[in-house]
């Protein structure tokens, strides 16, 4: 993996004292959270499972830092409420926005609309509400860092999770745009890329990560690189070189070609 550019190396003083992480109970959102309190910065989880939230708190702890758990479901309507009860009076410093991984694969015309608007709700409402809810606050600082985990699958259509793919296109024009407020008022705005990452999430759905020619990423190198990508915004492509070649190949203007190219390359690879 690569060390990315970084203008800034990451600061406590600009980023804490507290990180909320959205999706911090597992994998590279609680990874982030170990890192962040290596470096002094106390986090806020958000998960919707308890028992993860509390063991991934614990370990923060033992870090000598302060944690605080959420209980919620980000799709359920006043989650954006619940998580600013449980900040109120702290001083947040660095907004993770990681839950989103793709929750439904379906034919798009044969899809059950409530489980389309789930994704919908998970990449695009609650990490607009929660930007909403905290932004204020971090423009009133004049300093500070808001993080969203994007992804390879948003710079092109997929078959099968046309609803994703768009969401996180969705996520990364908005991280641009809002980039560009934010770093009027001191505040750092990133949309990291993720490829292919070995969460539990990721384990649990059964996907095969060792295809041949896959560029698989851990969570906590992933981690690493989140934390000294801040202030590379707007956009900072992660797991090195493989995975900004496969961007900058999705990006192309021959859309048919690349499209149905991708598309091709995977089901061999997948064998089907
Ligand atoms: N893993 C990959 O290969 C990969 C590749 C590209 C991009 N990404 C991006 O990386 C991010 C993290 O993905 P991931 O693989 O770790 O899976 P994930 O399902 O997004 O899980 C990450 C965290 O989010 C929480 N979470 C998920 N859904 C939630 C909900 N509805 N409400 C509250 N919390 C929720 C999870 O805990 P609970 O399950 O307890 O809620 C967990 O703590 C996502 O944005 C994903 O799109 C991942």
């Amino acid at each position: 993996m690569s060390t990315p550019v970084n203008p800034k190396t990451f600061d406590a003083e600009t980023y804490g004292p507290w990180a909320l992480i959205v999706g911090g109970s597992e994998g590279v959102g609680a990874e982030i959270a170990f890192r962040l309190a290596d470096r002094g910065v106390s986090s806020v989880l958000v998960a919707r499972k308890t028992g993860p939230l509390e063991e991934t708190a614990e370990a923060v702890r033992a870090r000598g830092v302060d944690c605080r758990i959420v209980p919620v479901d980000l799709t359920e309507p006043g989650a954006t409420a619940t998580i600013a009860e449980a900040c109120e009076g702290l001083d947040l410093g660095l907004l993770v926005l990681n839950a989103g991984a793709n929750t439904y694969g379906c034919e798009f015309v044969e899809a059950d609309m409530a489980q389309v608007q789930k994704v919908i709700d998970l990449n695009i409402t609650s990490p607009m509400q929660i930007i909403r809810q905290f932004g204020p606050g971090l423009t009133a600082r004049g300093r500070g860092g808001i993080v969203v985990m994007g992804s390879m699958a948003g710079y092109l259509g997929h078959a099968d999770m046309s609803i994703y793919s768009a969401a996180k296109a969705f996520s990364r024009v908005f991280v641009e745009g809002l980039w560009l407020e934010m770093r009027e008022h001191g505040v750092d705005v990133v949309e990291v890329i993720l490829g292919v990452t070995r969460t539990p999430a990721m384990i649990r759905a059964g996907l095969d990560m060792d295809l041949p020619g896959m560029t698989v990423s851990e969570p906590a190198e992933v981690a690493e690189e989140v934390l000294a990508s801040i202030g590379a915004g707007p956009v900072h492509v992660c797991g090195g070189e493989g995975n900004r070649k496969g961007v900058e190949f999705s990006s192309g203007v021959d859309r048919g070609r690349i499209v149905a190219g991708a598309h091709k390359r995977m089901k061999a690879l997948r064998g089907n």
